[in-house]
């Protein structure tokens, strides 16, 4: 694949890209964030992990949170899933405050979270059985949205059973079956190994296409978040604050064919920008060499 060189802004956008912003800014808002700010207190004092956070979520939005470790990525999820309190501003999910976890919102984490003594058909109907559902009738639906992450043949495998990438799709089968309003993943590609997770990525797009569901999804990853995207929230570290909120000018329908594309390059070189801000130079000479360094290995071969 040969990378087109042609310079343009990650801010322009053809007409068929625009046209898509602005139906998408004419749906209802899902999500609103309004000026959320979340203060640890602990022994060692107060951490402001998100300070005046504000965004909204269109229905049937892909929105992707980016941002160097440590600035409240998860902290965010949490809040929103109502598995965190906050210090001050306001959450609202079809217009009503998060005051708690609720049936309407959807989690997938990056660490396994299946129960390993039960069944991947089990695992889906856990929640349903939970709500009350008829035991028949919850079966039924679980069949549905197995088919739709493709594991219909693997409903009576056991979590032990299946690759990272099965438990992952088995994880956003049981967020989808409450059919909640908004799904919240936190990195849940984060362990895959680089092929399974462009599978997963690939995946998760065409589900996104196929169902109502507006995603809320928190990656390291700059060009997972690009291929993903409609928007994209950048955070900045201590306090944990908005930086900016990128349109992803790349088009849809996307593929990892489209990584070399002009407004690929140009969003990605936006996002590393944010992300990893140029550094002072170093003065050489104040850089101080420990006097004795421990050597590990024979390094009479110059390995440069
Ligand atoms: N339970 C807690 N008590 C105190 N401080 C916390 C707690 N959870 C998170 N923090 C602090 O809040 C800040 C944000 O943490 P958070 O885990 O939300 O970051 P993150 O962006 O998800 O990081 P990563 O990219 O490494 O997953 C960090 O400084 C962290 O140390
Ligand atoms: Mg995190």
């Amino acid at each position: 694949m040969q990378a087109n060189t042609d310079q343009i802004s990650y801010l322009t956008q053809s007409e068929a890209v625009k046209a898509r912003f602005d139906k998408l800014k004419q749906r209802e808002v899902i999500l609103e964030v309004k000026n959320l700010t979340k203060v640890y207190r602990g022994a060692k004092g107060e951490t402001t992990a998100l300070k005046d956070v504000s965004f909204k979520t269109h229905r049937r939005e892909f929105v992707c949170v980016i941002g160097p470790s440590g600035c409240g990525k998860s902290t965010l999820i949490r809040t929103l899933a109502g598995l965190e309190s906050y210090t001050s501003g306001e959450v609202l999910l079809d217009g009503k405050p998060v005051t708690g976890p609720g049936r309407d919102r959807g989690m997938v984490f990056q660490g396994y979270t299946l129960f390993p003594w039960l069944s991947v058909k089990k695992n889906v109907m856990f929640g349903l059985e939970m709500n009350g559902m008829p035991s028949e009738e919850a079966s039924r639906e679980v069949a549905l949205w197995l088919e739709l992450v493709g594991l219909e043949k693997f409903a009576n495998a056991y979590p032990h059973e299946l690759s990272g990438g099965m438990k992952q799709r088995v994880a956003i089968a049981r967020a989808l079956v409450n059919q909640p309003r908004i799904l919240l993943m936190d990195e849940p590609f984060g362990a895959l190994d680089a092929q399974t997770r462009c599978k997963m990525q690939t995946h998760l797009l065409e589900i996104w296409r196929n169902i109502d569901i507006t995603i809320l999804f928190i990656t390291h990853d700059l060009d997972e978040a690009i291929l993903l995207a409609d928007r994209i929230l950048v955070l900045k570290a201590h306090p944990g604050e908005v930086q900016e909120l990128i349109e992803v000018s790349v088009p849809r329908p996307r593929s990892p064919d489209q990584l070399f594309t002009p407004e690929f390059i140009a969003t990605k070189a936006r996002l590393e920008e944010l992300i990893h801000p140029p550094t002072e130079p170093v003065d050489e000479d104040a850089v101080s060499v420990p006097s004795r360094m421990i050597r590990f290995v024979n390094v009479a071969d110059n390995v440069e």
